[in-house]
Formats: C-alpha cells, sequence, structure tokens
C-alpha cells in the first residue's frame, strides 16, 4: 500500500527530502453506542482497515493535498492561515478541521506539508472514516513538526473538529478509537473522564465479522441530521431528569435510578432515548464483564439486546439494517449481531464461530440480496494499532 502512494507523492510532489508515511485506522464498536456523548462507556476497537498518508514538511505555510480515492479532485491547496468550519464533509475538511483545532487550542504549527493519501475503508459506513481521516491529519502534523501533544490530545482534536469545524456534534470514541487503538485489544473507554482500559479480544474459536449493509449515513446531512438530533433529545431528557436528580449526565443513571424518575422527562420521544443511553451503557459494563469472564455468549445475548434498544428506543438503525441483524441471529454459529456505529445505515458487528464463518457470509449475503436488493458487503475484523508513522514497504 505505502509503495503506491510513494510513487504517486513522488509524481505529485517530486523526490527528496523527508518524506515519512502514516496510517490511522477507522474502528468497529463493539458494544456501547449513542453513550459517549452522554457521560456513559463504549467498547470499540481500532481495526487494520483505514486512511494511508505519505507527507513531507514544507518550509511555507502551504498544505498541498492529493487524495488517490478521489482523483477527480486533483490537488488540494490551501494556507495554514485560511481555514474556515463549514459542514461540506468532504474529506479534506476533516484534516483541515483537526489542524485548525490545534491552532485554536493554541498549539503553534510552524508550518504546511505536502500529503498524499488513500483510503483503505467505506466512506460513511459507520467504520469512523472520518474519524480516521481525522487522526491522519493529526499524527502528520503531531510528527513533522515534533509538537508537544498526546495521542489523547490527537483524539480530543479530532472531535473539536467534527464539532466546531464539521458541524457534526459528535463524541469521542470514534476518535480516542483511532488514537489509542492496540493490536488484538478493545479499548473500554468511560467517556465521563477518559479514563480507559485495554481488555484483550481473547477469541480463538470465533471471528468478529463486519457486514456492510451499503445503506449510507451522513453525520452532518442539512436537511434531517438525524444524529445531532438525537443528541438534542438526549439532552432534553437530561435537563428535565436534572430538576429531580443531581446528575451531570445520564451515564450517572443505572436502570432502576432511571426507571424511577423517567416519569419526569416529559416528551415520550426522549424518554425512550435516555432510557436507551441508561441501559446501554449498564449493559456495556456488563458486556465487558462477561468478555473478561470469558462468557461470550453473555457478552453475545447484551449484544443482541442492544441492537433492539438501539433500534427500537433510540430510533437510530434503519430497515436493512434490522435485516440484516435479524437474519443474523438465526444462523448458526451465530455469538451475537448488531448495528454498529452512528447508525441510519451503515454495518453491523457480529461475532461468529470460525467454523460458520463462510456460510454465514455466503447465506446472510444471499438472503439480504433476496430481501432487499442490495449487495452486502463483508470484513473479518482485525483490532489493530492506533494511529502513527508507519515503515515504508
Ligand atoms: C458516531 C459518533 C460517535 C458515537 C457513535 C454512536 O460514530 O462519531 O461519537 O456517538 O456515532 O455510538
Amino acid at each position: 500500500m505505502t509503495e503506491k502512494i510513494l510513487k504517486c507523492f513522488r509524481e505529485k510532489f517530486g523526490d527528496g527530502g523527508d518524506i515519512r508515511c502514516y496510517f490511522a485506522p477507522g474502528r468497529v464498536n463493539l458494544i456501547g453506542e449513542h453513550t459517549d456523548y452522554n457521560g456513559g462507556h463504549v467498547f470499540p476497537c481500532a481495526l487494520s482497515m483505514g486512511n494511508y498518508g505519505v507527507a513531507r514538511k514544507r518550509d511555507d505555510r502551504i498544505l498541498r493535498w492529493y487524495n488517490m480515492t478521489y482523483p477527480e479532485e486533483g490537488v488540494r491547496e490551501i494556507s495554514l492561515d485560511e481555514l474556515k468550519p463549514n459542514d461540506n464533509g468532504m474529506w479534506f475538511d476533516y484534516q483541515q478541521g483537526v489542524i485548525w483545532a490545534m491552532q485554536k487550542e493554541g498549539i503553534d504549527i510552524p508550518g504546511g506539508y505536502d500529503m498524499v493519501m488513500m483510503a483503505d475503508l467505506p466512506a460513511g459506513s459507520g467504520l469512523s472514516a472520518s474519524a480516521s481521516i481525522e487522526e491522519l491529519a493529526a499524527v502528520i502534523v503531531r510528527d513533522l513538526y515534533d509538537l508537544p501533544i498526546s495521542m489523547i490530545d490527537c483524539a480530543r482534536f479530532g472531535q473539536i473538529s467534527e464539532n466546531e469545524y464539521n458541524g457534526s456534534n459528535s463524541g469521542i470514541m470514534d476518535q480516542f478509537a483511532s488514537a489509542m487503538g492496540r493490536k488484538d485489544h478493545a479499548i473500554f473507554l468511560d467517556t465521563s473522564d477518559l479514563s480507559y482500559e485495554y481488555v484483550p479480544l481473547n477469541l480463538k474459536n470465533e471471528k468478529i465479522v463486519i457486514t456492510n449493509s451499503k445503506v449510507k449515513h451522513n453525520l452532518t446531512e442539512n436537511s434531517y441530521n438525524s444524529y445531532n438530533t438525537r443528541r438534542k433529545e438526549s439532552e432534553e431528557a437530561l435537563a428535565d431528569l436534572q430538576r429531580v436528580i443531581d446528575i451531570n449526565s445520564l451515564g450517572e443513571l443505572d436502570e432502576e435510578l432511571f426507571d424511577k424518575n423517567s416519569e419526569y422527562i416529559k416528551s415520550d420521544i426522549c424518554r425512550k432515548r435516555a432510557k436507551h443511553a441508561v441501559y446501554e451503557n449498564q449493559r456495556t459494563i456488563r458486556a465487558v464483564s462477561a468478555l473478561r469472564n470469558g462468557d461470550l455468549k453473555a457478552f453475545g445475548k447484551l449484544m443482541n439486546e442492544a441492537h433492539i434498544s438501539m433500534s427500537r428506543d433510540y430510533g437510530a438503525s434503519c430497515e436493512e439494517v434490522d435485516i440484516l441483524v435479524e437474519e443474523a441471529w438465526k444462523l448458526p454459529g451465530v455469538i451475537g449481531s448488531r448495528i454498529t456505529g452512528g447508525g441510519f445505515g451503515g454495518c453491523t458487528v457480529s461475532i461468529v464461530e470460525n467454523e460458520h464463518v463462510n456460510d454465514f457470509i455466503e447465506r446472510l449475503g444471499e438472503i439480504y440480496r433476496e430481501r432487499t436488493g442490495r449487495t452486502a458487503e463483508f470484513y473479518i475484523a482485525d483490532a489493530g494499532d492506533g494511529a502513527g508513522r508507519i515503515d515504508k514497504d
């Protein structure tokens, strides 16, 4: 992969100088959906799929970028001093947003850089292609200019980029997973204080299979911004609850306390959204304990419950994804299956016994085609390391 990008870099920007290679992964979230902006827990892992970049410092303040995934767009050129928020959601907006966020937070970026990148991850499918692009930019500037910032800072700048530059009011899960991933581990992250633990994914007899429904979501869709609406609904529920109980986030509630006070949430819709946020957080905590105790069956059952909650209470699934999940549940060797990521389309994540993986892919693909006329794509997830500089291959 890097060889191809290096070749293109030399063609576009010339050879010589200190040319460096980078990679930033996408992520798959195993459980804990729409809990990250509600002060709850999430459990994602970084993937071995993501965005690759090759870059070299410049001695002026210009950024010159080319994305091999979108060759028709040509070389994009902009000065470090010209960056302005917008909600176009183009690949370069996510990177510009990170650089803008760093500068806004007082980080001095001394110069620009030339870069060629290439995606190895489908965009708009719930695998955090945008966070991967953001973290690619973060690690490139951090490394090229030896900036005194941590990888958690890189995740934070990525979230600021989403929220304040790109107009998506997302939480920090995706950027955190992309920046902080660890091979063969998932990250149990408490978003209320960013404390985290790496939990080994000791799956000897099972694989994590991602199924792409090919129904695209768009987190900053202007006409009807479902993601931001969900966030507002959660906030409204929290505000109602705060009139009667002393809490800072929905993540502070367990099921019992929520059920006792849920009547104070005025809108029925907001009550359902809050129920998901509270129950999903508790499910995530239980799921991680189950995994640690080697009880994969219990983990899978919680994944299934998480899907139902995401679909019925949070209203963040869609017909095609529900079909993928419900049909997966019926297939042999499936330990658990659910929607993953922001929702409204995108991917499902399933844990499938090794010996059934091939049949799972074949059968589910067929059924999905019969029922929706669409062709699903399947990937076997391989939990990988977080973003950083990589060797030239
Ligand atoms: C998107 C957001 C995340 C998170 C998930 C839902 O991926 O970027 O912050 O809220 O949706 O869990």
